[in-house]
């Protein structure tokens, strides 16, 4: 079976680098032409040159998701540059790895707005167009933090577990409107985010892989482009988890 996002329209939200660089190029190898959207305009830039070198279609943008009015103008140049939007995956996201008690309130703030809010938002934003137009994909980054807790992670576990929480609740509200919304959950990966985790969670979390490896960015872009194909149309409200049965919540 190939699958064919062939004429789709993606965004792919803190796709400059990391696991939302590689679910960007993924989705743009199965045909969507996909905005890649970052904070940092030279990472956006830089991973859409490389796919549009390749002969795929990829856009650059720059955004603070954590903004509602930057998020508001992201949705419109998007579709009036590219198309209207028709999957759409909030990736940003930020752990830290803090005792819970150490953290000052700009700290919890600025994790719930990097975490929640965003994905807050761009729902919204986003979700109003498909909805109007009786179709959408909407694929959140959660993460098995979310579903099982995360010692020294609170509140990037508590963020995750709302965002499970917002999706589910998506998923019911915008059936009805052709909108189908899922997470994928991932467990420990190979990123720029893994690389700043300090080495006491890192052997903790590997201890406890039954798959005994870190995950790829490539893993978890693969459960994404399922989620985001016609093949999947008839799941929604889901959690994915891709994390070498790190997690196994029923
Ligand atoms: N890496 C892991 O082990 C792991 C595990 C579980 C879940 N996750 C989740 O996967 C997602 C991606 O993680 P990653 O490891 O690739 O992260 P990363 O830090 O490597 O990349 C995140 C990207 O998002 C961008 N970004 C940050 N804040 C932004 C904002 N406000 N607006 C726009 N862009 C912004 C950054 O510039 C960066 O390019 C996150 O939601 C994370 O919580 C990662």
């Amino acid at each position: 079976m190939q699958l064919s996002l062939e004429g789709r329209v993606a965004l792919v939200t803190g796709s400059g680098q990391g696991i939302g660089a590689a679910i960007a190029a993924q989705l743009a190898h199965a045909g969507a032409h996909v905005a890649v959207c970052d904070l940092q305009p030279d990472r956006a830039d830089g991973v859409a040159r490389d796919l549009s070198a390749q002969g795929l279609r990829a856009r650059a943008f720059t955004c603070d998701v954590t903004s509602p009015e930057a998020v508001a103008s992201l949705t419109r140049t998007v579709t009036a540059a590219v198309g209207p939007i028709d999957i759409v995956v909030n990736n940003v996201g930020w752990a830290g790895d803090d005792p819970f008690v150490s953290l000052s309130d700009e700290q919890i703030r600025r994790l719930v707005d990097v975490n929640l809010m965003s994905t807050m938002f761009v729902c919204r934003d986003v979700g109003a167009t498909m909805i109007e137009r009786r179709a959408g994909r909407i694929i959140n980054i959660a993460s098995d933090a979310g579903r099982v807790g995360s010692g020294g992670q609170a509140v990037y576990a508590a963020t995750k577990g709302a965002v499970i929480a917002l999706t589910k609740s998506l998923a019911r509200e915008w059936a009805k409107h052709g909108v189908t919304a899922n997470c994928v959950s991932p467990g420990i990966t190979d990123t720029p985010l893994w690389g700043e985790t300090s080495e006491r969670i890192k052997s903790l979390l590997l201890a406890a892989v039954p798959l005994k490896r870190v995950g790829q960015p490539a893993d978890i872009a693969y459960a994404v482009t399922f989620l985001a194909s016609e093949e999947a149309s008839y799941i929604t409200g889901q959690v994915l988890s891709v994390s070498g049965g790190l997690s196994m919540v029923d």
